[in-house]
């Protein structure tokens, strides 16, 4: 699909039409990533944030926000958790929280890896080259760093205190690391065109990336952008199926916002494009403060609980539960850092 393709659909109105992309992208996610559904579990760790962003509950301005950190000590009994659950990833989660110093991550990240044999996925935000290299020595496998959006002036007014060029530069540094990368957007900002969602859509397979994560945009409302509209789920599908046709073999979760907008959002997302679904595995005190965006689901649930309600949900969509790690399904045969570097000499540094 070209950008005018990726536009026609996304503006489309017919529900043949929409019929017609939805069961493609489930058709090519099928063939490209078979009936196996992955799941890892979220660790949320830390609720403090150094950044502001204008979307976000856990910004640093958001004085209203109970604020917890767990230690290193209650991270690994998470995990270890985690594992007795026969989950095969964990997703070490926080806000940007300078306070965990990387030697501590690093040996948090070892200790699972060697006692644990779990996958690791990384989701702490920004930091610099040679923090990204100590936790891929420790043993990460994966980085998720979401750009948000492609555009740079919506960037810039979603992310008054971040660099778009910093974010595109972290992900060429997690690429050259070696990580598989993840990253991904919101779908129904305030101000984001339907042009715009086509670029993410681009962005998206020009990076390469291993793992896309596609939500609705939820305002909350001890947040600047309180008074502004939720994205769709029917945008969001759209915007999940035409990644899957255009990216094919990339991993994409049903994500928790989809699943926050809509009763059977995640169900349906998994049958529209998305073949993994990322549960939270953490102790249920600290959920109700991890609220990026209001009415997030599973609040008042523990860990065993989501398991077995993913498990069913998998199953009554006629899915597996999938026994392995779920690595990346691309194969690297090209290099991927040129491309990522080809992105930002065309698109950035020529601004
Ligand atoms: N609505 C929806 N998603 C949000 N995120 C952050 N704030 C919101 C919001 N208000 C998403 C971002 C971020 C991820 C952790 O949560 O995409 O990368
Ligand atoms: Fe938490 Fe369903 S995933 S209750």
């Amino acid at each position: 699909m070209n950008k005018d393709e990726i536009v026609y659909y996304l503006k489309t109105t017919s529900e043949e039409e929409k019929k017609y992309l939805f069961r493609r992208a489930d058709e090519i996610r099928e063939t490209y990533c078979g009936n196996e559904v992955h799941i890892r579990g979220i660790i949320e760790f830390s609720n403090y944030c150094i950044r502001d962003c204008t979307y976000c509950g856990l910004r640093k301005s958001n004085r209203k926000l109970h604020r917890y950190r767990m230690t290193i000590q209650e991270i690994f009994e998470v995990a270890k958790k985690a594992k007795e659950m026969d989950f095969k990833t964990v997703v070490l989660q926080s806000g940007e929280d300078p306070y965990y110093r990387i030697e501590d991550l690093c040996l948090l990240t070892e200790k699972i890896k060697t006692e644990l044999n779990l996958a690791v996925t990384v989701c702490i935000g920004e930091r610099t080259r040679e923090e990204y290299r100590m936790m891929r020595e420790a043993g990460a496998d994966r980085y998720l760093l979401k750009f948000e959006t492609s555009d740079p002036v919506l960037y810039a007014r979603l992310k008054p205190d971040s660099s778009y060029e910093n974010r595109f530069r972290c992900l060429e540094w997690l690429r050259e690391l070696g990580y598989q990368v993840g990253s991904g957007n919101m779908v129904g900002l305030p101000g984001q065109t339907i042009e715009s969602l086509a670029e993410d859509i681009l962005l998206f397979k020009e990076l390469d990336l291993d793992m896309i994560g596609i939500g609705p945009f939820i305002p909350h409302p001890d947040t600047p952008l309180r008074n502004t509209k939720t994205g769709t789920l029917d945008m969001t599908l759209k915007v999940l199926a035409i990644t899957r046709i255009v990216t094919k073999n990339t991993h994409l979760p049903a994500t928790t916002a989809v699943g926050t907008i809509d009763l059977f959002g995640r169900q349906k997302a998994l049958q529209c494009g998305a073949n993994v679904i990322m549960p939270n595995v953490g102790p249920q005190r600290y959920r109700k403060d991890y609220q990026i965006y209001p009415n997030k689901i599973c609040i008042f649930e523990n860990a065993d609980h989501c398991h077995s309600c993913i498990e069913e949900m998998i199953e009554s969509l006629g899915r597996t539960v999938s026994s392995g790690f779920g690595h990346s399904l691309k194969m690297r045969m090209k290099d991927s850092t040129a491309i990522c570097r080809k992105y930002l000499s065309s698109r950035i540094i020529s601004r």
